[in-house]
């Protein structure tokens, strides 16, 4: 199967310097769900919000999935692949430096997001992920050799993943060199207000 392009919005800073946000959004969004979320980490970043290209029912998703939290990997692992090259084409073409590239995921879109943490770890400068599973069920051995900043925001009420699980996710991409600040919310699958004030202050205190 051949990558096809990801239907998507760019906003530039007018800073060529800027570290841009790849907004990735959970099943049944698309590309303009998590712009004003976007925009309220600052207008300083460039954002660039992508639509899954699978469709399940008539949703987007970023990758198929079999049932609800059983990953078809097959295709997780391409439709990683199919997003690193879209990345990497859509830099060029927009002008943003793909080595500033911080990606900000709910759900399914925190899940490829881990996907290309754990694949490509010399690819993100960093990631936000809202309520994420552990991509694949044998990760592949990683090192983050730059030990990427994430901020990983886990709902202690979330039917949709098993709460030790999330515990050795974490613990896996601590391992792989990752540095982890990881917070299990009183919530469930939904995003908070508490969840976005968190990852805002992490992004302050990291990035800026
Ligand atoms: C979802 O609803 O998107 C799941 O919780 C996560 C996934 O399928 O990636």
């Amino acid at each position: 199967m051949n990558y096809q392009p990801l239907k998507y919005i760019y906003k530039a800073s007018g800073n060529p310097e800027a570290y841009t946000l790849l907004l990735l959004h959970g099943t049944g969004g698309n590309e303009k769900d998590l712009i004003d979320l976007g925009e309220s980490f600052g207008a300083d970043l460039n954002l660039l919000s992508v639509r899954g290209n699978v469709m399940e029912h008539g949703m987007p998703r970023f990758f198929k999935r079999l049932g609800m939290g059983i990953f078809d990997e097959e295709d997780l692992n391409f439709r990683t692949d199919e997003l690193l090259d879209f990345l990497n084409h859509i830099a060029e073409l927009e002008g943003f430096d793909v080595k500033k590239v911080i990606a900000l995921g709910y759900s399914n879109g925190a899940n490829i997001a881990g996907a290309m943490l754990v694949k490509h770890p010399e690819v993100l400068a960093g990631a936000v992920l809202f309520r994420p599973m552990q991509p694949f069920k044998v990760l592949p051995e990683f090192v983050s050799t730059a030990q990427v900043p994430v901020f990983f925001t886990s709902g202690n009420m979330d039917p949709t993943v098993d709460a030790k699980d999330t515990i050795a996710y974490v613990e896996a991409l601590k391992k792989g060199g990752y540095s982890l600040t990881d917070f299990n919310l009183p919530a469930s699958h939904n995003l908070t207000e508490q969840d976005v004030n968190l990852a805002h202050d992490w992004f302050n205190n990291t990035y800026r």
